[in-house]
């Protein structure tokens, strides 16, 4: 074997695990493997997990707070306005750069799997250029996936459709949309009816923008879910975003969700990004824009929480760590019980890997060796400490180590070192 993890702990709770891989594979995985190794690492009871997948980015957007200003709102419009000043300045050299520093970072933070989305609305084409170059690049380390978006509407740039299909032949791999950027709520419909058509002729994926306002008439994810099912397309589309159904009638959503689920249309969620953005017209009650996520998961349609921004006109925070991204989600969706806490660390891994339709994911002989050894030793406890990343690991192969978090006390009686995980001793009552 190349390489022996002991005694880990699975996101499943399984204790006392050892992992051994072989060739970039996951050869075994069990209890107390008798195998010999070239190289072995101690998990000591740690989280092993398969890496952080991000289903919802904006890659051709990241690290480029500031340029040419900075967003003084903080709001949505003024985020689209400024994006619209900075596109004509972009050079393909900086975005490759920016794009490049945002994946090392993602690598550190044990996020291998990205699905960016890159707007096609510039005739030039030069993000989507750019990205296609960068996906080349990280392949080795990280698998980018790239959404064709037309962020200024399908129907109101003249040029937009076909800028879209030239991305496509380009090598994009997914098709995007933004219904509710349409001029009407009519021409949303229509874009959602064109862009279904021609991913189901492609045969690709979908995910679109949809509904990502606060409107409650909002509608456009159930004529997703419509077409997704008209075509035939179960399981290959997602709508993303969807904060309008935090404002919706009840009874409508009663509705809505079955649909969605008949047509098996995925769902992504942007906690830290809708938490922010949305809301913005209400004096209080505030409302938190987020959509309905324990409800789409008890209707049995997958959610993912996305990290949507980095740096970026919308958005000055954030360092590509998921396990900020499923924190927020937790906390916004009141997600604190011991199960829904479990399904956010899912909506960071598993889930999203099941949208991307990641070949080869998931701690399994026979999968690759794609893992991360967290600072904590339970799913939970990952997202309460945001653990740091002991170790990641891409096809067998240690890319990123990171210290643990651990600080030093000097205090009377209680010096020495400290982690923030609870001690024995504290268990007793
Ligand atoms: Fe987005």
């Amino acid at each position: 074997m190349d390489l022996l993890i002991r005694n880990a702990t699975l996101p499943d709770g399984a204790r006392g695990i050892d992992i051994a891989i072989e060739n970039g594979r996951i050869a075994a995985i069990g209890p107390g493997l008798q195998v010999h190794a070239h190289q072995e690492i101690d998990a000591a009871g740690d989280l092993a997990t398969p890496p952080f997948v991000d289903a919802h980015f904006h890659m051709d957007a990241t690290l480029s707070v500031g340029l040419p200003r900075v967003n003084r709102s903080g709001t949505l419009l003024e985020g689209i306005s400024l994006w619209g000043e900075l596109k004509p300045l972009l050079t393909q050299e900086a975005l490759v750069e920016r794009a490049l520093q945002y994946c090392d970072w993602a690598v550190a933070r044990g996020l291998l799997a990205i699905r960016s989305h890159v707007d096609v609305c510039d005739d030039r084409l030069l993000a989507v250029e750019a990205l296609l170059q960068v996906k080349k690049q990280v392949a080795p380390y990280l698998d980018l996936q790239l959404v064709a978006f037309p962020q200024d509407g399908l129907l109101r740039i003249p040029s937009a459709f076909g800028n879209l299909k030239r991305a496509i032949a380009m090598g994009v791999d997914v098709v995007g949309g933004i219904p509710h950027f349409e001029r009407t709520m009519a021409d949303g419909a229509e874009s959602v009816r064109l862009l279904c058509e021609f991913a189901a002729d492609q045969g690709l994926r979908v995910d679109m923008h949809c509904d990502e306002s606060d409107d409650p008439l909002s509608r456009h994810v159930e004529t997703l879910a419509y077409h997704a099912h008209r075509l035939g397309m179960h399981g290959r589309v997602t709508g993303s975003h969807l904060t309008s159904m935090h404002s919706m009638d009840n009874y409508y959503v009663s509705k809505l969700l079955p649909l969605m689920h008949e047509a098996d249309v995925a769902a992504i969620a942007n906690p830290l990004i809708n938490i922010t953005l949305q809301g913005r017209h209400d004096s209080y009650p505030k409302r938190r824009g987020m959509t309905r996520v324990p409800e789409l998961l008890a209707a049995g349609i997958d959610v993912a929480f996305g990290h949507d921004c980095v740096m970026d006109p919308w958005y000055s925070l954030g360092s590509g760590d998921m396990l900020e991204v499923a924190h927020m989600g937790l906390h916004v969706a009141q997600m604190t019980g011991q199960e829904a806490m479990h399904a956010c660390f899912m909506a960071v891994t598993e889930t999203p890997a099941r949208i991307l339709g990641l070949e080869g994911y998931g701690l399994q002989a026979g999968k690759h060796a794609d893992l991360v050894i967290l600072d904590a030793d339970s799913t939970i406890e990952a997202i309460r400490l945001r653990a740091a990343r002991r170790y990641v690991i891409r096809r067998g192969r240690v890319v990123s180590r990171s210290p643990a978090a651990r600080a030093t006390l000097n205090l009377p009686g209680r010096s020495g070192e400290i982690d923030f995980r609870l001690k024995r001793q504290d268990r007793s009552v």
